[in-house]
């Protein structure tokens, strides 16, 4: 597998541009605790593409995902997301940003206790002020298989069960982006297979977009694109060949 050189052409599907970072650095500290989370940065991401990022522990991955997704900002550089420049926002319009137009998928769940799976899912719209779709709730429960646990609360399901949940809420709002931060480090193989065919399907019959942080090379095999970091730079953009391919691509960055 050859890595490709920033400037090349987005591999993947080729619909629009919606998010653009550029000279992306982040710092840590100052002296000699500095710490170059990221380091100059150039990446950009094509609706309906499905993007895994990998690299060794501590190549900035969360690092560039909060930052794509406005809950963090780089020390430089910029990102833009549907033609809005983020990093200049007030604390307001980023919150009502995400809130509107970001879904996110983390590795424990963060599913609210008290509420049953259905109010889980519905919570983002009901934030949002915005009325559920009753269609398109049925539909997202149906696609993630909860029709019979619509009503259970978290601790009543599995964590697999709880991740779909999390997957649904995510897709509620039909965001701009669904970033999910290694979603299947807390779950077992076949758990974490549903969990990984949702997200695909989510791009292939959604036209969703979807930016996952994984370390598991199976796992980023299915994506359509395979971004990989090293000490905070981008080193790697092209699709994914398979997962022995990938493995490969690790034990060089390691
Ligand atoms: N709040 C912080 N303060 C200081 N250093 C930080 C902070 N957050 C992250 N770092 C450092 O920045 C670098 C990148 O961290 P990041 O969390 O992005 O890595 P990662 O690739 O997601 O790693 P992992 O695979 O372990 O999750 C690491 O060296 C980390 O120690
Ligand atoms: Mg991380």
């Amino acid at each position: 597998m050859e890595s490709t050189l920033q400037e090349t052409p987005q591999p993947g599907a080729s619909g629009a541009t919606i998010i653009t970072a550029s000279g992306l650095t982040k710092i840590y500290g100052e002296g000699e605790a500095e710490v170059r989370a990221l380091d100059g940065v150039d990446v950009s991401f094509n609706k309906g593409v499905y993007t895994s990022i990998m690299g060794p522990s501590g190549s900035g991955k969360s690092t560039l995902m909060h930052i794509l997704a406005g809950l963090d900002t780089p020390t430089t550089g910029s990102v833009e997301v549907e033609g809005t420049e983020i990093t200049g926002l007030d604390d307001g319009d980023l919150t009502r940003l995400r809130r509107d137009k970001l879904g996110f998928v983390f590795q424990f769940f963060n599913l609210l206790p008290v509420l049953s799976a259905e109010e889980n899912i519905v919570l983002p719209l009901s934030i949002a002020g915005r009325k559920p779709e009753q269609d398109w709730v049925d539909e997202l429960i149906s696609r993630v298989g909860l029709q019979d646990r619509r009503g259970h609360r978290p601790s009543e399901l599995s964590g697999g069960q709880q991740q779909r949940v999390a997957v649904a809420r995510a897709l509620v709002t039909r965001p701009t982006v669904l970033f999910a931060d290694e979603p299947t480090g807390n779950l077992d193989s076949k758990a974490s297979h549903d969990v990984l065919e949702l997200l695909r399907g989510s791009v292939d019959d959604y036209g969703q977009t979807v930016i996952m942080v994984t370390h598991e090379p199976d796992s980023a095999a299915i994506g359509d694109r395979l971004i990989a970091l090293r000490d905070g730079k981008l080193v790697h953009d092209a699709p994914p060949v398979s997962a022995d391919a990938v493995i490969e691509l690790l034990k060089t960055l390691a």
